[in-house]
Parts: structure tokens; C-alpha cells; sequence
């Protein structure tokens, strides 16, 4: 295993990035991302060098889809995403040291390069052959562009790369009854030639290397038995759509052929952004070639958590690719998880059946949902969240033992002992066993995270807040108070430093409840983090005392409240009628609020009122308006980006407010002496101000 001399050990840990198509839902959550930052905030407080690396997938066919559903362009889709998503998984408290996105230039040429060190070596193969074309759209159907029945299962919605109920990888010719998604047409054949890796010259390799991990989980084990026993086949690794990272020029030449129009299969690229996320954590860590410490050395330990229908991408595919390159180590683990259910019925966001991440934050708080998916993660097989279980948890759990247990506990010590830590003195057996206990506590979880169970250490953890709250009874304070003073003082010490201990192994689960806790126990060192820091409290202090007799504590606070029914009747009810109306997602966040401007800075804006007297299409260009505006004064030509969301007759004849004093721009070949205002609903919709002033008048 990998260490420095410290023993520290160095890990760089990967999340699936998800598509930048639509926000982040409890199902994503469940498969990738809670497991992993559990794992990354275990492995920190053991002192541990970790690397925890996600960002958003923006390429590929899957973003072209809800683009062209929406008759905008693939990179408005991945804009409006990204952020959300990064910000709703900031808000959850995932710690990811770097969140990328695959549209970046480290991204393009990491990739690029990736695919040119492969070609050069090789380990490409070219084909020319029939594909599926939309003669009605003018594309080759690649993947998500044509749907049809599974070979395998017979599900008639698979995909052209993959089916989503078996998890069979397809080719679109595989597909029984294919039909564009674009236009419905049935496709017909037509010639192209592609990039292929033969996944079979590496079979042997990924058997060896597979076989040298016996210990991974069934789940994952039995997807690439299965894989291998079919044996492998080549794959496709470009394609013909014109959103992704462009095949290079040069492994085009080493091939000979015109690679124009063709762009490398999301797939392909896809991982490898784990490794240009990784270069731009380098460089904004004003180091840039550290990211070759955790991809290309052998000390290193490379993890990849996952979802199951992304099993065969990171367990053949990917390393396939890493071993061709050579340069890179190979995952030692890649923990995937099976599918979460909602409310016993299939996860669906076409069908309104999902809860959302960012909806979900905007009424409770993150550690709730850690808590109660973190407890019913579906580790071996699926599993199910429902509403009524998650109240059960956090008024069951979190409220009744955990925050019951410090509630007590704080409460006595503020009023008996000025809010100090009493002294321990000839303690009782009680005593003494309870801190006995408490000394196993970091193993039994760390064990469980060691191995990858996730749900085993959160029932840990719980067990410790169990222990605390049986032992808080079983020697009755509100007695010994009376008739044994110090046997109270001891059951009131032990407890705070269970307290203590919880407050840092519950810390990967809860993080917030646990600063909350760390400040109510006037615990400076920091815990987490930092694993070189002298001050940081790490795991293994956590199975002995951790609190000094006579330490000040800080103020008492509930650390969770109870949720009442009708909180929890809502929410099935929302979820209920959204599915009824089968309404996809949920009203996206409001943009943030911008920073604070002084008046000066809005006073430079020269706003004025106008009327459109004219308006044309540009040619060539897909969203301008070439408009004549009145300002009264003067007359303007501005160019406008509305051309696909307004047509130029609707808006002949429209009063304005026209920001007069932008400095003028030519484009297009036009030029656009001021710009429209205009409000931007969250889903990318756009509407006029307007307003009843004359021509030229001043809006301030
Ligand atoms: O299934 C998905 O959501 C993919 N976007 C996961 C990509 S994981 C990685 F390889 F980038
Ligand atoms: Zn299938």
C-alpha cells in the first residue's frame, strides 16, 4: 500500500462525473458521490494524502440530446448545469479538492494527446463500415441518437451504446427495431470509418490484473466475469456528432484519414477528464506537475467510485486504455454501487420521480440526507429510499440517540459543573467499560470504511451514540447527583468525551452536526483535513479521551430536530403529483446574488428607453437579431442573441430599455453600437423590459 515516509498514505479518489444535462438527484448521490466522500473524509482524518477529483461530464451525445430537445446549443446545456450541479454538491458538503469540466482546454489536449500516444503505439484500429444515418436530421446515429429493443433483454428503450435495464454495451446495429431519437425516422445505412480499440488484445492483461483483486466487491466482480467470459470485443472510440473533443490531426495523418467532423467517443474522453481535473488541481495548487504523483506513481492508490451501469467503463474500458498508454497506474479498487429506488418504484427523471439534491436543500439540512442514505446505501444490491424511512432515521437516530445523548450530557455539565469537564475519580466499572468500549470505536469504523462498507460504518458510528446513551441510563446521573456526586461527575466526564470521539468519527457522515458539536465541546483542533497539522485531532486519537478535566466547554445547541409528519406528507405529495403531471425536473435555483457594487459603478450605465423600428435575421448565425433601434435622439443597429428564442416580427414595434453606452461591437460582419436588456428566467428563457417612458428617455 502506498505511504511516504510519515506513513501517510496517498490516494486520489474519483467520482463518476456526471453529465451536465440536468441537476443532481438522490440516486446519483446513493451510487457515487456519498460513498466516495465518505471514504475521502474517513481517509483524511486518518492523516492520509488524498485527492478527491470530480467534475462535470459536457461532452457526448447525451448533452446533444437535451440540447436539441430544447433547440439550444450543447454548450448553453453544460453552462446552465454545471454550476448547479457544483454548487448543489458544495452545499451537501462533498469535498471535492478540484470540480472540473470536460469542455475545459486541459481537458481537450490532456485527451487529445491521450488518444495520440495510443495511436502512436498502435493500438487503434480502423474501420470502414455501415452506420445508422437520420436522412431527416443529416446525422449519424451514435448512441443516444437511436433507440430501439436490447438484443440481450428485450427492453425496448435501450440506447445505441448502452442498455439501461441489462447494462449490455451495444453498438447502434445492434439494436432490434432502431429509430433516431432525433426525428423519429427510421434510420437508414450509410459508410463511415472510425477509430476502434480491440478491447480482446487486452484481455489477458485485464484477467491477470483482475485476478489479482479477488477482494473486490460481488457486485463489481460478477459484471467483469461476466465481461471477460463473454470475451471482448472492440469499441468504437470515435464518432461523427459535432459536440466532443476532436479527433487530433495527428493520429488522423498517422491513419490517413480525414477525421474532419469526427470528435472522440465520450467514453473515451470521459475518463481521462478524471486525469485533466486532476492537472488543473496541480496547477491551482501553483504546483503543476504534482498531478503525476497520484496518476503515475506506483505508491499511489487510484479509486474510482461509481454507479453500477458505469461498471465496465472503469473496470475494462478505461483500463484498457491506461495500460496501452503506459505511463499510469491501474485502479486498486473501484468500489460501484447498485441503484437506489424511490418510494419502492424505479428512479425515473423523465417521469418526475426523483427528489432533487438542490430542492431538497432548500428545506432541510445536508446531514439529515447524509445520514439516511449513508445508512440504506445500495452496497449488494439495490435499495430503496422512501420519505417515511428518512423521518424514521433522523427523528429515530440522529434526534432520539445522538442528539439526545449530547443534549443530556451538555445539559448536565453546563448546570452542575459551570460548563466545564468534571473530574474522573475512582471510576466504576460502568465507567471503565465505557471507556473501554469507546477505545474500539475507531477500528470497528475504520474497518468498515477500510473495506468499502459504508452502511456498516454509519451503523457504527450510531453504535457509539447508542453506547453513550445506554450508559448515560444505566448509571443515572439525576440519582448519583444526590447521593454519589462523583459517581455523576464520572458519568458526566465519560460521556463528554464520548461526545468528543463522536464529534470525530461522526465526522465523515455528518460533518456540519459534527463542527456544530466540536464548537459545543470548545474543541479547537481542527478535525479532518490537514493530516500534517500537529494540532489536527486524527481518527486514532479518537478512542481516548480527548477532553482534559476543567476544559471550558462552549454553548449548548439541539443538534437536530425532530421532523413532523406533515414535513414528510409534503414531500410524498410533491413527489406524487410532479409524477402525475410527468413533469421531468424541478425549477432550477435562482442565479446567486452578485457582490455588493458601490453607486458610482451602477451611475455608469447610460440605460435608455427605445422602440424596435426593425428586425432581420443574420445570416449564419443561429441566435443573432440584427434589430433598428429609436432611442429618439438617434437611431441604433444592435444585434441581439435572442434569434431562438424570439422571431423578428414579434419584436417590431417593442419598447426596449438599451444599454446606450456600451462600447460598439462588430459582429458577424455587423455592427451593434448598444445591447437589449432583457430578464433570464432559470431555465434559459428570455423576456423583454418594458416599459412605458418615451423614446430616449433616461432609466435610472
Ligand atoms: O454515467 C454517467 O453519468 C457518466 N457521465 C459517467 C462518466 S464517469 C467518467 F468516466 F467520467
Ligand atoms: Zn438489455
Amino acid at each position: 500500500m502506498s505511504s511516504d515516509n510519515t506513513g501517510r498514505k496517498r490516494f486520489l479518489v474519483t467520482a463518476a462525473l456526471p453529465y451536465a444535462n440536468g441537476p443532481i438527484h438522490i440516486g446519483h448521490l446513493a451510487g457515487a458521490y456519498l460513498p466516495a466522500d465518505l471514504y475521502c473524509r474517513y481517509r483524511r482524518l486518518r492523516g492520509d494524502d488524498v485527492v478527491f477529483i470530480c467534475g462535470s461530464d459536457e461532452l457526448g451525445v447525451a448533452i446533444m440530446v437535451r440540447a436539441r430537445n430544447e433547440g439550444v446549443e450543447p454548450l448553453d446545456i453544460v453552462n446552465r448545469y454545471h454550476p448547479v450541479i457544483k454548487k448543489s454538491f458544495a452545499d451537501f458538503g462533498i469535498s471535492f479538492d478540484y470540480y472540473g469540466r470536460t469542455t475545459s482546454e486541459t481537458h481537450r489536449e490532456t485527451s487529445q494527446s491521450f488518444f495520440n500516444k495510443l495511436a502512436e503505439g498502435g493500438n487503434f484500429t480502423l474501420k470502414e463500415e455501415q452506420q445508422l444515418f437520420d436522412p431527416q436530421a443529416g446525422l449519424f446515429l451514435a448512441d443516444r441518437f437511436v433507440v430501439g429493443t436490447c438484443p440481450n433483454c428485450g427492453f425496448e428503450e435501450a440506447n445505441g451504446d448502452q442498455c439501461e435495464r441489462c447494462g449490455t454495451t451495444l453498438s447502434p446495429s445492434d439494436l432490434i427495431n432502431p429509430r433516431s431519437t432525433l426525428s423519429d425516422a427510421v434510420p437508414e445505412m450509410r459508410s463511415t470509418t472510425h477509430w476502434y480499440l480491440p478491447l480482446g488484445k487486452f484481455q489477458e492483461r485485464l484477467e491477470d490484473w483482475h485476478s489479482g483483486h479477488a477482494d473486490w466487491k460481488p457486485n463489481v466482480m460478477g459484471q467483469i466475469r461476466s465481461w471477460l467470459a463473454d470475451g471482448l470485443r472492440e469499441r468504437a472510440i470515435t464518432r461523427d456528432v459535432p459536440w466532443g473533443v476532436p479527433v487530433p490531426r495527428h493520429a488522423a495523418d498517422l491513419a490517413g484519414v480525414d477525421a474532419n467532423g469526427k470528435v472522440i467517443y465520450v467514453w473515451f474522453d470521459a475518463p481521462i477528464g478524471y486525469i485533466s481535473a486532476t492537472k488543473e488541481w496541480a496547477e491551482q495548487q501553483g504546483d503543476p506537475d504534482r498531478w503525476k504523483d497520484y496518476w503515475q506513481d506506483s505508491e499511489s492508490t487510484l479509486l474510482h467510485f461509481i454507479g453500477k451501469d458505469n461498471i465496465v467503463f472503469h473496470c475494462i474500458m478505461f483500463p484498457a486504455m491506461l495500460m496501452a498508454h503506459g505511463e499510469y497506474i491501474l485502479p486498486q479498487n473501484v468500489p460501484a454501487n447498485e441503484f437506489l429506488n424511490l418510494e419502492g418504484r424505479k428512479l425515473s427523471t423523465s417521469r418526475g420521480w426523483a427528489v432533487w439534491l438542490h430542492e431538497y436543500l432548500d428545506e432541510f439540512d445536508p446531514d439529515l440526507l447524509r445520514y439516511a442514505l449513508a445508512a440504506t446505501l445500495p452496497e449488494a444490491k439495490d435499495a430503496d429510499f422512501s420519505w417515511k424511512d428518512f423521518q424514521a432515521r433522523v427523528n429515530g437516530e440522529l434526534a432520539d440517540v445522538l442528539g439526545n445523548f449530547v443534549n443530556r450530557t451538555m445539559t448536565f455539565a453546563h448546570r452542575f459543573y459551570s460548563g466545564t469537564v468534571p473530574e474522573l475519580s475512582n471510576p466504576s466499572t460502568a465507567d471503565a467499560d465505557a471507556l473501554s468500549e469507546l477505545h474500539s470505536f475507531p477500528d470497528r469504523i475504520g474497518n468498515a470504511y477500510d473495506a468499502f462498507r459504508m452502511r456498516e460504518a454509519v451503523f457504527e458510528t450510531m453504535a457509539l451514540a447508542r453506547l453513550g446513551n445506554k450508559y448515560f441510563n444505566d448509571t443515572e446521573p439525576w440519582k448519583t447527583r444526590k447521593d454519589n456526586p462523583q459517581a455523576c461527575a464520572n458519568t458526566v466526564h465519560v460521556s463528554l468525551q464520548i461526545c468528543a470521539s463522536i464529534c470525530v468519527l461522526a465526522d465523515p457522515v455528518i460533518p456540519f452536526a459534527a463542527a456544530r458539536l466540536r464548537s459545543m465541546l470548545g474543541l479547537s483542533g481542527r478535525v479532518s483535513a490537514d493530516g500534517t497539522s500537529a494540532s489536527a485531532i486524527h481518527w486514532a486519537d479518537a478512542s481516548e479521551p480527548l477532553l482534559k478535566a476543567g476544559h471550558p466547554l462552549g454553548e449548548a445547541e439541539i443538534l437536530f430536530e425532530k421532523i413532523d409528519d406533515d414535513v414528510i406528507e409534503r414531500q410524498i405529495a410533491k413527489l406524487v403529483s410532479r409524477s402525475a403531471e410527468g413533469s421531468s425536473e424541478p425549477a432550477l435555483p435562482f442565479e446567486p446574488a452578485r457582490d455588493e457594487i458601490e453607486y458610482d459603478d451602477f451611475a455608469k450605465l447610460d440605460l435608455r428607453m427605445g422602440t424596435v423600428i426593425a428586425a432581420d435575421r443574420v445570416p449564419k448565425a443561429d441566435k443573432l437579431l440584427r434589430l433598428d433601434v429609436d432611442l429618439g435622439y438617434e437611431k441604433r443597429q444592435i444585434l441581439s442573441g435572442v434569434a431562438e428564442q424570439m422571431k423578428p416580427e414579434e419584436l417590431v414595434g417593442r419598447r426596449v430599455v438599451v444599454v446606450a453606452n456600451l462600447k460598439p461591437r462588430r459582429l458577424r460582419g455587423f455592427d451593434s453600437a448598444g445591447m437589449l436588456l432583457m430578464a433570464e428566467d432559470r431555465d434559459g428563457k428570455l423576456c423583454l423590459i418594458e416599459s412605458a417612458g418615451e423614446d430616449g428617455a433616461v432609466v435610472r
